[in-house]
């Protein structure tokens, strides 16, 4: 049987580690080429070796300009074109607005925000220039469609994706450019990012977890291969007609309110 990305090579970003990780396993196991970059070398190099050769790891920070240039360069030199970019790389860091540090704000902005823009801006160029056909995923949240009291720099960054999105998709939808551009939009994922999340509130991953459950109406938070099938499905032909939108994977957290006579 056909597999869904024969013949297609994909930049993920973020790809060492959970919702990152867990696209880029997806993606070479429906066919596809995938460059995994992440500032965790050591943990891209591992995935590299775990997948074999379809995968080639690449150390790069994706808020670095240079390092994007650098980033095509080796992909199209690998594989001789680009069709795909998930731009999945993020940082998380609390505060609410009486207590945001402004070197976190900046942090976020450089790494979800910037890192975003410069994934968009160099896919687009790379994918024209090779003749490649495709998608740009760009990771958002259910908290850049809603706002969160102690997150308040994480869901302005996650916002700023969403408005992002809409432009990419419109350019290349009227540069006549094969190229669709779609926000996904998570719950909570039990992924590595929550360590230092359960960390600063002196607890442990599972701990955290349990919390976050109760807010989910669907019961459970998301696996990282939730949001992996999503973003499948998002790069993919089946999803031809889907540009410059939103998809929300989140257990209907975003529905409303779950009871109007709670106990
Ligand atoms: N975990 C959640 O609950 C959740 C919910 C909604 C959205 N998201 C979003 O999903 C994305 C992935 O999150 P995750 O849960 O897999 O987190 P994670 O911490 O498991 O993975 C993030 C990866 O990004 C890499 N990274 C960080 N800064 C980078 C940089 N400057 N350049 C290159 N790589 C960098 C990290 O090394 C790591 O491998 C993020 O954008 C996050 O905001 C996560």
């Amino acid at each position: 049987m056909k597999k869904r990305f024969n013949d297609k090579v994909a930049i993920v970003t973020g790809g060492a580690s959970g919702i990152g990780l867990a696209v880029s396993r997806a993606l070479i196991a429906e066919g596809a080429k995938v460059l995994i970059v992440d500032i965790n070398a050591e943990g891209a190099e591992r995935l590299e070796r775990q997948l074999g050769k379809h995968a080639k790891a690449c150390c790069a920070d994706v808020s670095s300009e240079v390092d994007w240039k650098m980033l095509t360069d080796q992909v199209i030199k690998w594989r001789g074109k680009l069709d795909l970019v998930c731009n999945v790389a993020g940082i998380g860091r609390s505060g609410s607005i009486e207590d945001i540090r402004l070197e976190d704000w900046d942090a976020m902005i450089a790494v979800n925000l910037t890192g975003t823009m410069l994934g968009c801006k160099h896919g687009v160029r790379a994918i024209t220039e090779s003749n490649g056909n495709g998608a740009i995923i760009n990771m958002s949240s259910v908290g850049g469609l809603a706002g969160t009291a102690d997150l308040a720099a994480y869901n302005m960054t996650k916002a700023g994706v969403v408005s992002l999105t809409k432009s990419v998709a419109l350019h290349c939808a009227v540069q006549r450019y094969p190229i669709r551009c779609i926000s996904i939009h998570p719950t909570f994922v039990d992924s590595e990012m929550l360590d230092p999340v359960a960390a600063a509130a002196g607890i442990d991953r599972a701990t955290l977890v349990a919390g976050m459950t109760k807010q989910v109406p669907v019961g459970r938070v998301a696996k990282p291969e939730d949001i992996a099938n999503a973003v499948l499905f998002a790069a993919s032909e089946e999803a031809s007609m889907i540009s410059g939108s939103s998809i929300i994977v989140d257990g209907a957290q975003l529905a409303g309110i779950p009871s109007g006579h709670p106990a």
